[in-house]
């Protein structure tokens, strides 16, 4: 699976819930996105949010509770889908390494509490295409030693965070984590350092979702150093080992053909000789994006991630409105991947809709739709110069 190239994603109409919502840097999310336009804000907090606005949901939260987790995702689920969730809530105590019970309080709130709200929440997200963004620290990125435990579950969530981005891109999940610097609130209060207002550090965080950013780095202190965490080795090998996740299934099917793989390659790409006349954008060059609309029935976008000549094509679809299934959006975040292999003398194209699977509603029609534009169409234009595309409307 070709990792997922983030479209990002507006608070606005959308269905959030925040962990630790009832104060700090978690209350400040709260408000924020009711002023971006949030349709609901569930609260989650062990007392009361204290927040009184018709759209907030209060839900008693403790993350290191299950039993609470699953109730949680029972009111959820019973009001409302879940577009966003803020794995905010978090604890940290001074110390020094001596004492394991403050190292395992982190652990447990810092790391077990965010992965076990976050387990529980996946099968909502992954209907909702949805986002999760993780509340790290820039003590994830470098030991900060005067609070070493605290460090240590900053690390550990970040290295969840990048193995739940490559493990749930299939899903058209985005996993996101914001490296915050320090933030007026009273998680360290007493500390006389240069710190961001909660309200400036929830606005900038749900800027850099708005922004599709993996990490996010919401104040100025944290901002500092974004640029050489995105151009850094870290990263890299995080894209390197992404890669390692396995291919998704989907539709697939081939065919071989006479013609040279630069032949295929490039009828491939001339998308409106094989697909349909009614392509808009560009359909032969990286990151472009362009769309096939047929009347009121099919509207997708397509953002190419890969073209290597001669080999293999991908796009990824960023959005899409099919309106003969109940969640129209079904296509969004799958892949559609066609790999080019020369055989002898003979050029193979292989065909795959990474994410259409047989639990998708419209698998049967869009696979059936598929096979007679891929062997059909696609393969009239490879070998006779003339496919068969849907004419413009
Ligand atoms: N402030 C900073 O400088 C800074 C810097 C980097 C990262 N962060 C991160 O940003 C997040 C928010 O921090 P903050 O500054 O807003 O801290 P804060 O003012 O101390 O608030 C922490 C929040 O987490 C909640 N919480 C603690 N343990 C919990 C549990 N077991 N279950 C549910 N909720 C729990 C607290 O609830 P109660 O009121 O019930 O205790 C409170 O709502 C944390 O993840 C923190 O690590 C903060």
């Amino acid at each position: 699976m070709t990792p997922r190239d983030h479209s990002g994603m507006d608070v606005a109409n959308k269905t959030i819930l925040v962990t630790g919502a009832n104060r700090g840097i978690g209350r400040a999310l709260v408000n924020e996105a009711l002023r971006r336009g949030a349709t609901r804000v569930f609260a989650g907090s062990r007392g009361q949010p204290g927040i009184a606005d018709d759209r907030v949901t209060p839900l008693t939260l403790d993350v290191t509770n299950v039993s609470q987790i699953q109730r949680a995702v029972e009111t959820v689920e019973g009001l409302d889908t879940l577009d966003i969730l803020i794995n905010n809530a978090g604890v940290a105590i001074y110390d020094d390494l001596g004492n394991l019970d403050i190292l395992e309080q982190h652990i447990h709130v810092n790391f077990l509490g965010m992965l076990r709200v976050t387990q529980a929440f996946v099968p909502l997200l992954k209907r909702s295409h949805g986002a999760i963004v993780n509340n790290l620290s820039l003590a994830a990125l470098a030991s900060l030693p005067m609070i070493p435990a605290y460090s240590i579950s900053k690390a550990a969530a970040l290295n969840m965070t990048q193995s739940l981005r490559a493990l749930l891109a299939r899903d058209g999940v985005s996993v996101h984590g914001v490296v915050l610097g320090p933030v007026d609130t009273d998680m360290n209060r007493g500390l006389e350092i240069p710190k961001a207002s909660p309200e400036s550090a929830a606005a900038g965080i749900f800027d850099g979702l708005a922004r599709g950013e993996e990490e996010i780095f919401p104040d100025p202190a944290s901002a500092s150093v974004a640029e050489s965490w995105r151009a850094g080795t870290a990263k890299a090998l995080e894209r390197q080992f992404m890669a390692f996740v396995p291919e998704t299934a989907g539709y697939t099917t081939s065919f071989t053909v006479d013609q040279s793989a630069e032949e295929v390659f490039d009828a491939i790409n001339n998308v409106r000789g094989w697909w349909s006349g009614d392509v808009q954008g560009r359909t032969d060059t990286l990151g472009a994006e362009f769309t096939y609309r047929y009347k009121d029935v099919h509207d997708t976008t397509q953002r190419i991630t890969a073209l290597v000549p001669g080999k293999r094509v991908v796009w990824h679809v960023v959005d899409s409105h099919i309106n003969f299934v109940k969640d129209r959006t079904e296509w969004n975040g799958t892949d559609i991947v066609f790999e080019i292999d020369r055989k002898r003398d003979k050029t193979e194209l292989r065909f795959t809709h990474q994410g259409l699977v047989p639990e998708v509603e419209c698998f049967d029609a869009c696979s059936n739709a598929w096979g007679s534009y891929i062997n059909g169409s696609l393969r009239k234009l490879i070998t006779t110069g003339a496919g068969r595309p849907n004419p413009k409307e």
